[in-house]
C-alpha cells in the first residue's frame, strides 16, 4: 500500500484525495492545511491532520505528498518533499516565478528526487495521441497550429478580488494548460507575441486574449483565450476529461501539417486519398480511436509509478518551468506590445 499525504485541502486537493480514495493500493494517510475547515475535512473522511505541512511529512514519512497549496508554497513545500526524500505531484504552475521554478528544478535534479508537476492534461488520451501522430510524423512536417480556450467563467468567480486584478486572468490560469499541451504536442515555443483586452468584464486584468506563436521546429501558431465566450472550444469541454465541466464533443485544436490534419480532441485526420493530392482532390476523414482512460486517474497511476522509481516523472519540475516561462512570455508580449523570444525570456529570469 502506498502512503500519500496532502497538503492543502483546498478545491482541488479535495479532488485529489477523492482519487486516492478510490484506488485499491493507495492510501491518504494526513492532510496540512491550516484552515479550520480542513481540520473538519480530515475528521470526516478518518486521515491524520496536521496545521503544518512540515510538522506532517516528519511525524509521518510517507511515499509520496500531493502538493496542492497556494502558488508562492510551491516551492518551499517542493523543497521540504525533497530534504525528505519523497517524491511529489507539485500542482501546477509549478511554482509562482521562474526563478522559483528554477531553484526547485536544481534540487529535484540535484538529490535525484522526483517532482512530477500536475498538467493532468499530458495524461489525457486526446493530448497523448495527438502527440504520437505528430511526433511519429504521420501529419507529415507539422506548418500550422490553431487552438482556442473560449468559456463563459460564473460571475461569482469573480467575487475574489485577486481575479479581477493583473495575474489573475485567464492567460496564468487557463492558457498555461495550453501552452503545456502545445509544448507536449509540438515542441517548444521560441517566440512569442500578443494582444489582451478586458473589454468583456471592464475588469483591471485581462479577460480575452489572441496569441501568435512560432515553435522552435518552424511551425506557427495562433491562439485565442477568453473567460468571456459562450462556446464549446475549449479542451474542459470537448476531452470529457476535466473534472467539473460539462462534455461538449468536438474541437478546439487543429494541427495543420504537409501531409494531414489533426483537429483535437475528436481525433479527426483528414488527407488525400491520393499520395500525391493536392487541394483540386478531396480529402478523407479518419478518426483515430482513443483509449477509454481518464486523465487524472492516468495521473495518479503515473505518480505511483515516479514515487516506486519505475518511471521518470512525464513532466519534471523543468519542464513546468518551461511552460511557465512561455506563459509569461505571453503575459509580457501583450504587456508591451513586443515580440518576445522564450529562451532569452527565460535565461533573463
Ligand atoms: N490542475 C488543475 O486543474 C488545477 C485546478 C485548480 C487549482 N490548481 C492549482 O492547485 C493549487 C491550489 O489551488 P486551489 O484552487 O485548490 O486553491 P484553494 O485556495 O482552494 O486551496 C488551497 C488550500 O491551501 C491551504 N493552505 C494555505 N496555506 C497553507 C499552508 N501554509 N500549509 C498548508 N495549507 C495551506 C488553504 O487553507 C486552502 O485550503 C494552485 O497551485 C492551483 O493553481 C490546479
Amino acid at each position: 500500500m502506498t502512503r500519500l499525504v496532502l497538503l492543502g485541502a483546498g478545491l482541488i486537493g479535495r479532488e485529489h484525495a477523492k482519487l486516492v480514495a478510490a484506488h485499491p493500493d493507495v492510501t491518504l494517510v494526513a492532510v496540512a492545511d491550516p484552515a479550520p475547515a480542513a481540520r473538519d475535512y480530515a475528521e470526516a473522511n478518518g486521515v491524520g491532520y496536521f496545521a503544518d505541512y512540515e510538522a506532517m511529512l516528519d511525524a509521518t514519512r510517507p511515499d509520496g505528498a500531493i502538493v496542492a497549496l497556494p502558488n508562492q508554497l510551491h516551492l518551499p513545500a517542493g523543497l521540504a518533499c525533497i530534504r525528505l526524500g519523497i517524491a511529489c505531484l507539485m500542482e501546477k504552475p509549478v511554482a509562482d516565478t521562474i526563478a522559483a521554478a528554477r531553484e526547485l528544478a536544481e534540487a529535484s535534479e540535484a538529490s535525484g528526487v522526483p517532482v512530477l508537476v500536475g498538467h493532468h492534461r499530458r495524461h489525457s488520451p486526446d493530448i497523448g495521441e495527438a502527440r504520437r501522430l505528430v511526433r511519429d510524423g504521420v501529419l507529415g512536417e507539422l506548418v500550422t497550429v490553431n487552438g482556442m480556450c473560449l468559456f463563459n467563467k460564473n460571475a461569482d468567480y469573480f467575487d475574489a478580488a485577486w481575479r479581477r486584478e493583473p495575474g489573475g486572468g485567464p492567460l496564468l490560469i487557463n492558457l498555461i494548460h495550453d501552452i503545456d499541451s502545445l509544448r507536449f504536442i509540438c515542441g517548444e515555443i521560441d517566440a512569442v507575441q500578443a494582444f489582451t483586452s478586458s473589454a468583456a468584464r471592464g475588469f483591471a486584468v485581462e479577460d480575452t486574449a489572441s496569441v501568435t506563436l512560432r515553435f522552435a521546429s518552424g511551425a506557427l501558431g495562433t491562439f485565442v483565450i477568453s473567460d468571456s465566450v459562450v462556446s464549446p472550444w475549449s479542451w474542459e469541454f470537448t476531452s470529457g476529461q476535466a473534472l467539473y465541466f460539462p462534455t461538449q464533443p468536438g474541437a478546439y485544436l487543429f494541427l495543420g501539417g504537409r501531409t494531414a490534419s489533426l483537429s483535437v480532441s475528436d481525433m479527426k485526420l483528414w488527407r488525400h486519398a491520393k499520395p500525391d493530392g493536392d487541394w483540386r482532390d478531396p480529402v478523407k476523414l479518419q478518426v483515430q480511436p482513443l483509449p477509454p482512460t481518464h486523465a487524472y486517474d492516468n495521473q495518479l497511476e503515473h505518480f505511483l509509478a515516479v514515487i516506486a522509481r519505475t518511471a521518470p516523472a512525464l513532466i519534471t519540475a523543468r519542464d513546468g518551468m518551461m511552460t511557465l516561462a512561455t506563459t509569461l512570455a505571453i503575459a509580457e508580449a501583450a504587456r508591451s506590445g513586443n515580440r518576445i523570444d522564450v529562451p532569452g525570456f527565460l535565461a533573463a529570469h
